[in-house]
């Protein structure tokens, strides 16, 4: 099977993204409107873009020609909270995934509590062992697409007391985390063997 991605249709062309570009993180963005509203919602469009600066970035598309709430509070207030989302948190993290109108607070919709960020001024999962506190750096347009990138710059890491650090670094321990990912459609992927390969040495000849 072959296909020149300009013959498909979106549909098509989402199905075979969001299939391959597997698995994919979940950013569970918290973030405040305006006037003050809590707003939590997934998004599996989500990478690590730098170390230093420490940058993340999202792609959120738009509903119907408007922009998601998150967006809409991002553009306002500047500041967002990526939740990293855990498997205890799976049922609660689709919950607040429903196209639920900005009126509507997640947190309560899905039963969890949040707590105010340090560094910037927006809510977190009080209950999620990992949180990044992020100033928006850019915000794309993407030519001719829907979504629109946002690129974060973390400004403070939130890490829970039960993620042990891999000691001597700050390294923290994937099994005790225990995030989730996202498949396609329906489906998540949770942490399952993670083997370890050392990279092979290369001899180079000393430059110059
Ligand atoms: C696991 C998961 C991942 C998602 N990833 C994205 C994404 O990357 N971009 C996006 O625009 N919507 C994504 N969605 C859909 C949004 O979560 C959904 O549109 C949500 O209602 C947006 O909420 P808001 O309007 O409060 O921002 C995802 C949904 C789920 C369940």
């Amino acid at each position: 099977m072959i296909w020149e991605t300009a013959a498909l249709s979106p549909r098509e062309r989402y199905q075979l993204l969001t299939s391959l570009v597997v698995p994919r993180p979940v950013a569970w963005i918290s973030t405040r409107s305006q006037a003050g509203a809590r707003n939590l919602a997934p998004f599996s469009y989500f990478g690590a873009v730098s170390a230093t600066p420490f940058l993340v970035s999202v792609s959120i598309g738009s509903r119907g020609g408007v922009d998601k709430d998150t967006l809409r509070n991002i553009r306002e207030t500047g500041v967002f909270c990526i939740n990293v989302a855990t498997e205890p948190q799976l049922a609660a993290m689709n919950e607040s995934a429903g196209e639920w109108g900005p009126e509507v607070d997640e947190f309560d919709r899905a039963e969890l509590e949040s707590a105010e960020a340090q560094t910037i001024s927006a809510p977190y999962v009080a209950d999620c062992p990992a949180v990044l506190e992020c100033r928006v750096s850019q915000i794309v347009e993407l030519d001719g697409s829907p979504n629109t990138l946002v690129i974060g710059e973390v400004t403070c890491v939130r890490l829970a007391d039960e993620v042990p650090l891999i000691p001597g670094t700050l390294f923290a321990d994937t099994q005790a985390l225990r995030p989730v990912a996202r498949l396609w459609g329906d489906l998540y992927s949770l942490i399952g063997e993670t083997p370890a390969l050392a990279r092979p040495a290369v001899d180079r000849p000393p430059r110059g």
